[in-house]
C-alpha cells in the first residue's frame, strides 16, 4: 500500500516533466542596422540552410516579412517603443497596426507570426520611465484587436525586458524586482500568464564581464569556474544559470515561481573589446547551446530549461549605435555578408554554420591613403569617415587596432568608400585617398568591400520591383479570399 503514493508521486513528476520540460528550441535575432544588407531572401535562404526555425525581429519591416512567406520559419515582429504611446492610447491605432503589420500576412501559405514584442527593453533603467507606463495599455489595446482579428490565441504578446529590470544584492536566490517596477511587473506577469506567454529575458554574460574588472572570467563561461557562487545549497557555476535564477527568485517572490522563460537575447561579440573575440564568442555561444539543449536547467529549475533562446545575433550591425561599446557592431554569429566567423553547431541537427549562399558584392576595389601624399591634414576627413562609416576595430581591442597611423587612414578612407558603394567621388579626400585593386586586408584585419543591393535601382528595375511588389500582394489577397 505504501507503494502507492510513491507510484503515484512518480506519476506525478512524469506528468510534470512532460508538461513543463518543454524541449528548447535556438532561434536567432535580425536586426537591420547595417548599411551592407544582404537581400532578405538572402537571408531567409540562410537560416533554412541552418535550420534556424524561429526569429526575432526589431519592427514589423515589410521587406523581410514578404522575404518569410512559405518559409514557415516562426517569426517576433517585434513593435519600436517610440510607438507605445500611440498604441495605449488608441484602439483604432492597435486595430491598424496589428491589421497592416500582422493579419495580413497570416493566411495560409503566408507568414507565421507567433509573437508580438511589446516595445524593446522599454523599462531599461536608461530610459528613466519614459516608456514604462504605456506597456500595459497597450498590450491591452493590442489583445483586443488580435481578438477581433481572431488571432488571439495564436499570436501571443510579449515584452522584452533587459536583465536590469530585476537585481539581488548578491545571491540569486535574494533576487527581486526593481523597487519601482514591482507593480507593473506584477501585471505584465499576470497579462503573460493568462494569455500562456512567457517572460522574455535578455541575459548578457559579456557585459558583466565588460563592465566589471574583478568579474571572474570563467564564471563567464560553462566550462566550470573557479570561483562558483554559492548560495545555500546550490551552486552556481557560471553567469548565465546565476542571472536566470536572479529573475526566478523574483518571479517566486510576486507569486508567479513557476512562469515559462525565454530568452530574448544572448551572444557574445567578437571584435571591438579585448574580451570580445572569435575564441572568446565560440567557446560562449557553443557553451550555452550545449548547456541549454542538456535541457539540465538551473539549480531553481533543474531539468526546466528556457522555453527559447534567440541568440543575438544573426548578422553584424555596423550601424548600431556605440554608446554600449565598439563591440556593439560585432555580435552577429555571421559577419554582414552572411559568412560564418567560426564553426558552430546549433544543435539543430544541419551540423556547423554553413555560409549565405549568392552573396553579390561590389567589385573588388578599395580605397586607401595615397602613398605620394603627405597625410598632415588628413584629420576631419577621418573624423567625417569614421562618423558616417564603420571604424570599431581600429581600437584597443579590435582586429584592426594594430596596423599603424597609415592603415588607420587607409581603413577609415575604405569603410566610407563601401559606405558610399564605391562611388569614385567618396574616395577622392582633397587628393589623399587613391582606388586600389589589391586587398590592403592584414592578418585579421579585413577590409571590406560592400554588397551590390542596386538590383533595384535602376529605372527598368524599380518597374520590375513594383510589378514584383503588386503580384505579391494580389497573390495575398487572394489567399486572404480564400482562406474565409
Ligand atoms: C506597420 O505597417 C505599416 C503599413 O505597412 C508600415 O508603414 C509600418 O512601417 C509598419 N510598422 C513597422 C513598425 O514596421
Ligand atoms: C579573448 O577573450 C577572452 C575572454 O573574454 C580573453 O580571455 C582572451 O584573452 C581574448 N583573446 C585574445 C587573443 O585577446
Ligand atoms: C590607429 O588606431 C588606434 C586607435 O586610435 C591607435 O592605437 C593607433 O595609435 C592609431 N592611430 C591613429 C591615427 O588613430
Amino acid at each position: 500500500m505504501a507503494r502507492t503514493p510513491l507510484l503515484l508521486f512518480l506519476l506525478l513528476l512524469l506528468l510534470q516533466r512532460h508538461l513543463y520540460a518543454v524541449e528548447s528550441a535556438i532561434g536567432v535575432n535580425w536586426g537591420m542596422l547595417s548599411s551592407h544588407r544582404i537581400p532578405p531572401s538572402i537571408v531567409v535562404d540562410l537560416m533554412r540552410e541552418n535550420r534556424i526555425a524561429k526569429v526575432k525581429l526589431f519592427d514589423s519591416d515589410p521587406g523581410i516579412l514578404r522575404a518569410l512567406v512559405g518559409s514557415g520559419i516562426e517569426v517576433m515582429v517585434g513593435i519600436p517603443n517610440e510607438m507605445l504611446s500611440t498604441l495605449a492610447s488608441s484602439q483604432a491605432a492597435s486595430d491598424v497596426w496589428v491589421a497592416q503589420n500582422v493579419s495580413r500576412y497570416l493566411v495560409k501559405g503566408g507568414v507565421n507570426i507567433r509573437y508580438i514584442a511589446v516595445g524593446n527593453e522599454p523599462f531599461l533603467t536608461s530610459y528613466a520611465g519614459q516608456f514604462q507606463s504605456y506597456v500595459l495599455p497597450a498590450m491591452l489595446n493590442l489583445q483586443q484587436s488580435l481578438a477581433k482579428a481572431n488571432l488571439a490565441g495564436y499570436v501571443k504578446l510579449i515584452v522584452p525586458c533587459n536583465a536590469d529590470a530585476y537585481q539581488s544584492a548578491s545571491l540569486p536566490s535574494q533576487g527581486t524586482f526593481r523597487p519601482e517596477l514591482t507593480q507593473i511587473m506584477t501585471q505584465l506577469v499576470s497579462f503573460l500568464n493568462s494569455n500562456g506567454s512567457p517572460f522574455l529575458v535578455n541575459i548578457y554574460p559579456f557585459l558583466s564581464l565588460y563592465q566589471n574588472s574583478d568579474f571572474p572570467q570563467d564564471y563567464a563561461f560553462f566550462d566550470g569556474s573557479s570561483h562558483p557562487v554559492v548560495d545555500g545549497s546550490n551552486v552556481y557555476y557560471n553567469a548565465f544559470d546565476g542571472n536566470y535564477d536572479t529573475l526566478v527568485a523574483a518571479l517566486n517572490k510576486i507569486g508567479y515561481g513557476s512562469m515559462p522563460i525565454a530568452i530574448g537575447e544572448v551572444g557574445w561579440p567578437t571584435d571591438g573589446a579585448a574580451s570580445a573575440n572569435i575564441t572568446a564568442a565560440r567557446a560562449f555561444n557553443q557553451g550555452l547551446i550545449s548547456h541549454v539543449l542538456s535541457n539540465k536547467g538551473t539549480p531553481l529549475r533543474p531539468g526546466v530549461p528556457p522555453v527559447d533562446v534567440y541568440l543575438f545575433s544573426l548578422l553584424d550591425e555596423e550601424q548600431k549605435s556605440l554608446l554600449p561599446g565598439n563591440f556593439e557592431r560585432h555580435w552577429g554569429i555571421f559577419s554582414f555578408d552572411g559568412q560564418a566567423k567560426y564553426p558552430l553547431n546549433l544543435g539543430l541537427g544541419s551540423g556547423e554554420l554553413k555560409n549565405a549562399k549568392n552573396v553579390q558584392y561590389l567589385p573588388p576595389r578599395w580605397c586607401v591613403a595615397n602613398p605620394y601624399r603627405d597625410l598632415d591634414g588628413v584629420g576631419n576627413h577621418l573624423k567625417l569617415a569614421c562618423s558616417m562609416a564603420d571604424c570599431t576595430t581600429l581600437y584597443y581591442g579590435g582586429s584592426c587596432n594594430a596596423i599603424g597611423d597609415k592603415g588607420n587612414i587607409s581603413y577609415a578612407f575604405n569603410s566610407y568608400y563601401q559606405l558610399q558603394k564605391q562611388d569614385s567621388r567618396s574616395c577622392d579626400f582633397d587628393g589623399l585617398g587613391m582606388i586600389t585593386y589589391l586587398d590592403p586586408s592584414v592578418g585579421d584585419c579585413r577590409f571590406l568591400v560592400g554588397i551590390n543591393d542596386s538590383s533595384c535601382s535602376s529605372i527598368g528595375c524599380g518597374i520590375f520591383c513594383g510589378l514584383w511588389i503588386m503580384t505579391f500582394w494580389v497573390f495575398m489577397y487572394l489567399k486572404v479570399l480564400g482562406s474565409l
